[in-house]
């Protein structure tokens, strides 16, 4: 059994996979800008390296031997931190390096975690677009983060038989459908839909998104395409 690349392993989600990962034995390589303030983060199993997610060379390297990846990377953790430094081309950026290193480097898979914001609402617009729905201040990293979006769906555009498609790399983004929340606990349960926001979905824990993650490695069931995840009762 290859073990799995978590990009952005120091985050919420990051740290959720982790965890789910290691409860299921996979080996985790854990990429992270700055080693030293993750201190907690190196345990059995865990090998912590540095990296970063927009740079080929960098996700090449990590990648190497493993079995797949998963995107957890956000360069905005709350709207306390404003937008001055974001990079609109920062999930393009990610995007790219990922589909070129990890080919590089013979991994197939790549789960990525989306952005509840770009979901399709009841009337077929994006989320994000509704400013009753989503606060307009947070709209440039909701840009950013369909960009990534959009950067992965040209990949392999020429569909199944075609030469990018069939050596590029099998990515799904999970998006969840409404909040995630770091310390609700993990139940195991979740569900998949498409592109539209789900109907009655409430907040998903870390956790259960961490579980549809490694689901998504161990046995596939979306191929180069987005689909919420939210709570399954
Ligand atoms: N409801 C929703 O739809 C929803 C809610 C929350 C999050 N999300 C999405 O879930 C994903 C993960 O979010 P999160 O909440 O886990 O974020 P987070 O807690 O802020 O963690 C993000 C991590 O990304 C890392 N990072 C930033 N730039 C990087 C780079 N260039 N290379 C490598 N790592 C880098 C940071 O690592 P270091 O600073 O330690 O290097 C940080 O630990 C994001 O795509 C986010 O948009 C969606």
């Amino acid at each position: 059994m290859g073990g799995i690349v978590v990009f952005g392993a120091g985050g919420r989600a990051g740290r959720a996979v982790t965890a789910e990962a290691r409860r299921r034995e996979y080996a985790v390589t854990a990429v992270v800008r700055d080693p030293a303030r993750h201190p907690k983060l190196g345990a059995e199993g865990v090998t912590v390296v540095r990296g970063d997610v927009t740079d080929p060379g960098s996700v090449a390297s990590a990648g190497r031997g493993q079995l797949a990846a998963v995107h957890a990377v956000s360069p905005f953790s709350g709207p306390e931190q404003g937008f001055d430094t974001l990079d609109p081309d920062f999930f393009v950026k990610a995007a790219d390096a990922l589909l070129d290193g990890l080919a590089s480097a013979r991994v197939r898979r790549l789960v990525a975690v989306g952005l509840f914001a770009n979901l399709l609402g009841a009337d077929g617009r994006p989320v994000l677009e509704d400013p009753a729905l989503f606060p307009p201040e947070i709209r440039p990293f909701a840009l950013a983060h369909t960009a990534g979006l959009n950067r992965l769906r040209e990949a392999g555009a020429g569909g199944a038989g075609s030469a990018d498609y069939e050596s590029g790399v099998d990515w799904v983004m999970l998006t969840p459908g409404g909040g995630l929340e770091e310390d609700a606990p993990r139940t195991g349960r979740y569900a998949i839909g498409g592109e539209r926001v789900p109907n009655g979905a409430r907040v998903l824990s870390y956790a259960d998104l961490a579980v549809a993650v490694v689901d998504e490695i161990e046995r596939p069931t979306a191929h180069r395409t987005r689909v919420s995840v939210f709570d399954g009762e």
